[in-house]
């Protein structure tokens, strides 16, 4: 039997003084959204300017992540808003406590967040953080293996409304458990950092672990959210569960997909036949999306220059959100308290924009990289590909990318003609 870990866990009335001398690090507060926190104080942890301090400190904490927390907040209160009963949440990866406190704090009717983490510093200061916004009552914080809290609690009527997994790098190891503790209409936020196997650096990295090709193109984020979402569908798809994404979206050194799931075999068989392959020409730009892989045995030739076709995947072929989820997201951003709202806004924006726009957006700078151009704005592309009369709108994967029915020879043919009417 193991023994129970020596752990000192705060209970929010010690003063600041006694709550900083037993911690054997330095930390400092903070505040993000409406919730006041106690992080480690990343400046005392970098050495040489090559260290990562977020990774460094004893707990770990990423200000830069406050976007996607923020985002969070906004989908969860959707969600919420969606469902209309009171929801519990679940953050098996919680480290400071940060985005639970916060779930707790900002959102409405919420009745309970579980937090969770295997590092003991983590713990002490999440339990903390949930003491000093006073929301005790509503928050558990657990000191166990995420996989572990999770299947605690895959018993029917233990399970919960929402779990949001924030993990080092890839979240995959964590979704069988995610899925089983998930009611009936769950939401499973997931993040993945792990942007060089998804992006096509490490592909035998990302096949392993996703279990799709990626491929290393200049809409490889887009790629990256349809690789986890696939690997999530299939994942699903065992426990006759299927899934809908409701939104999704990746900044520099990340990517975040939120999916509805919902139990049923027909479900499942439907997220299933969503999945597909990409096949990409690395030579002419041409890009096209195969739903069914048996028609895989096709000539393998590029239709516009000939070329091999390169194949990514399997992946999520299916839409990457639903427009009602984002409107209900806009929705909530005037009642919240978000430093991010003008970046959230725009992404949104261009999000709703994208709902049925064709898969894998080009990008103007790599075109006329090729072409030996200079570079015109996107948005003077976008307004000559409107007038040419294509499907046209910007993405909120790339401030750089286009998304068009245009085929990659129209494209080049219009960045030519563009530019030379700008000389
Ligand atoms: C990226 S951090 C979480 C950041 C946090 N969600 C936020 O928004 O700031 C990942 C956390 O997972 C914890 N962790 C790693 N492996 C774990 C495991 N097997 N079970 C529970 N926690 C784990 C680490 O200690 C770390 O605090
Ligand atoms: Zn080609």
């Amino acid at each position: 039997m193991l023994k129970k870990p020596c752990l000192k866990i705060f209970e929010g009335n010690e003063s600041m003084a006694e709550v900083l001398s037993s911690l054997s690090f330095p930390t400092e507060m903070i505040v993000e959204g409406e919730a006041r926190l106690l992080v480690p104080k990343l400046r005392a942890f970098v050495k040489s300017p090559s260290d990562y301090a977020p990774s460094k400190a004893p707990v770990f904490y990423n200000p830069v992540m406050e976007l996607n927390r923020d985002i969070a907040v906004l989908a969860l209160q959707a969600y919420q808003r969606m469902v209309n009963h009171q929801i519990s949440v679940c953050e098996p990866l919680a480290s400071s406590g940060i985005r639970g406190v916060r779930f707790a704090v900002e959102i409405q009717n919420v009745k309970q967040v579980i937090m969770n983490d295997i590092n003991k510093n983590a713990v002490q200061i999440a339990t903390y953080n949930a003491q000093i916004n006073e929301i005790g009552d509503k928050t558990v914080v657990e000191n166990k293996d995420a996989n572990l809290l999770l299947t605690e609690h895959a018993m029917p009527h233990n399970r919960f409304d929402a779990v949001d997994l924030d993990p080092f790098g890839s979240p995959v190891t964590y979704l069988d458990s995610a899925i089983r503790a998930l009611r009936d209409h769950g939401l499973l936020a997931l993040t993945a950092t792990d942007m060089a196997p998804l992006c096509g650096v490490h592909p035998r990295a990302c096949i392993r672990k996703y279990g799709g090709r990626p491929l290393r193109t200049e809409y490889c984020h887009e790629l990256a959210v349809r690789l986890l979402a696939g690997s999530l569908a299939t994942e699903a798809a065992k426990h006759d569960i299927g899934l809908q994404v409701l939104f999704s979206h990746a900044a520099e050194h990340y990517i975040r997909v939120y999916a509805l799931m919902e139990y049923g075999a027909k479900l499942a068989d439907e997220s299933l036949n969503k999945m597909g392959f990409i096949l990409h020409c690395f030579k002419c730009f041409h890009r096209e999306s195969l739903v069914k892989p048996y028609a895989l045995e096709g000539s393998g030739k590029c239709p516009e220059c000939g070329s091999k076709l390169t194949v990514g995947g399997p992946l999520w072929l299916g839409k990457l959100l639903d427009e009602d989820f984002c409107q209900l997201m806009e929705n909530e951003i005037k009642h919240k308290n978000l430093r991010k709202k003008e970046k959230i806004r725009k992404i949104l924006a261009l999000a709703k924009n994208e709902a049925t726009a064709p898969i894998g957006y080009y990008v103007v700078d790599t075109l006329c990289d090729t072409l030996n151009l200079p570079v015109p704005s996107v948005q003077s592309v976008a307004e000559t590909l409107k007038k040419e009369g294509f499907q046209t709108c910007l993405t909120r994967f790339n401030s750089k990318g286009i998304r068009s029915n245009a085929s990659a020879a129209e494209m080049k043919e219009l960045v030519k003609k563009l530019v030379k009417i700008n000389q």
